[in-house]
């Protein structure tokens, strides 16, 4: 693999234990996936942060590095909001393992935005190398924007922020990022929300595995295009995928899928995740509630009394930048968090049965949180929430 010289002062140990081990991890997988040199990276999301999933184990493995983020670092979720845990009625022996791991990764250099949005953090671009490692975020980032990352794993993802360099492979190559199969939907979708594009995601996932598809026949905006590719990279392993004449790189393959594997869904597939069974608690902001996601909330909550648990997950800096909008949706009674979600935090287990309006969330919350699962549009979520 080609080298340039700082690497190989890393590499020699002159710049501490840590990076000299970080940097040999990069390379390492870049061996592993043929990679013939590293590329700089722009922005890194880090995995791993929850303590419900890395435990006492990765806490230790934290506190052992040295070194700091070389460039702009976010954390995926962790199990609660770092500043509002008690409210949220976390708790305090979990809050202070998380507070543990949290200050870890501060004391790393990585910025304690903890979001699966970055986003809406970060300008990312077309064509900019990044290196993050949340699923939703993965595929947002390929298929959405156009910028390239693979799905990193937490180690590898904060390994790129230490050195500020991944190895390039994968998605970073443009000529592996071609449609893999074409995916016919027949459905009037003028209607569709972006539960029905998680619900698309849901069943379209289940087929496609850790392919790149290649979708006619819709027309999703950008918040459900974040559902589509959320959802699929949860019941699939979708890290990139393209709609024809809606996302940046389908242009290029538009005469070029006839001869690939073709799928055809239709209504009755997407309807098939749609129950109506008893809820104890909703739960919205699979991945975390963009701008116009927080505005349609304030829109559906403005005078009017949630009845149930009222869950809405965003990042810190989306909150900010939209108070308005979140002070209407607290005045009802709903919680508005950021840091955490449905999935990652353990408060989310008290409900034996949670409404959301993501596909991911559908797919996720049965195992992580031991709960059942019921997928609605956002304004049947806002109306089970408050009658
Ligand atoms: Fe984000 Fe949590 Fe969903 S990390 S994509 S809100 S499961």
């Amino acid at each position: 693999m080609q080298l340039d010289r700082d690497d190989e002062r890393i590499l020699a140990g002159e710049q501490g234990e840590t990076k000299q081990k970080m940097l040999g991890l990069v390379i390492a997988l870049g061996k592993v996936f043929g990679a013939e040199r590293l590329v700089p990276v722009r922005s890194v999301q880090v995995s791993g942060a929850s303590y419900k999933t890395i435990g006492e184990y990765g806490l230790q493995w934290l506190t052992s590095l040295e070194g700091k983020a070389v460039i702009p670092a976010v954390l995926n979720p962790i199990g609660m909001p770092r500043t509002r845990w008690q409210e949220m009625g976390v708790d305090p022996d979990f809050a202070e393992k998380q507070q543990a791991v949290v200050a870890a990764y501060e004391r790393l250099g990585v910025r304690l935005a903890c979001t699966c949005t970055p986003y809406y953090l970060y300008d990312t671009a077309f064509g900019d190398h990044v290196a993050w490692s949340e699923s939703s975020a993965v595929s947002y980032a390929n298929s959405v924007i156009g910028a390239r990352t693979n799905r990193e794993g937490g180690p590898s993802a904060l390994a790129a922020a230490l050195v500020g360099k991944t190895a390039c492979y994968g998605l970073h190559l443009a000529r592996n990022r071609k449609p893999q199969l074409a995916i016919d939907v027949r459905a009037d979708t003028r209607d569709w929300s972006i539960a029905t594009y998680g619900a698309l995601g849901y069943h379209a996932g289940k087929l496609v595995g850790n392919r790149i598809p290649y979708f006619r026949g819709i027309r999703p905006d950008r918040d459900q295009l974040k559902a589509l590719g959320a959802a699929m990279a949860a019941t699939g392993a979708v890290a990139l995928y393209h709609v024809e004449d809606v996302t940046p790189e389908a242009w290029k393959y538009q005469y070029d899928t006839g001869g690939l594997e073709q799928i055809t869904i239709g209504n009755r597939d997407v309807g098939e995740a749609f129950s109506e069974i008893p809820v104890d608690a909703v739960a919205l902001g699979c991945p975390h509630c963009s701008p116009e996601e927080l505005a349609h909330l304030a829109s559906l909550l403005k005078d009017r009394r949630v009845t149930k648990p009222l869950y809405i997950f965003a990042a810190q800096g989306v909150i900010d930048a939209n108070l308005r909008s979140v002070e209407i949706i607290q005045k009802s009674g709903a919680k508005v968090y950021a840091d955490t979600c449905m999935v990652v935090s353990p408060v989310m287990e008290q409900y034996p049965s949670i409404m959301v309006n993501s596909g991911k969330a559908l797919a996720y919350v049965p195992d992580m949180c031991g709960a059942v699962a019921r997928i609605g549009t956002t304004e049947e979520c806002i109306r089970v929430a408050t009658e």
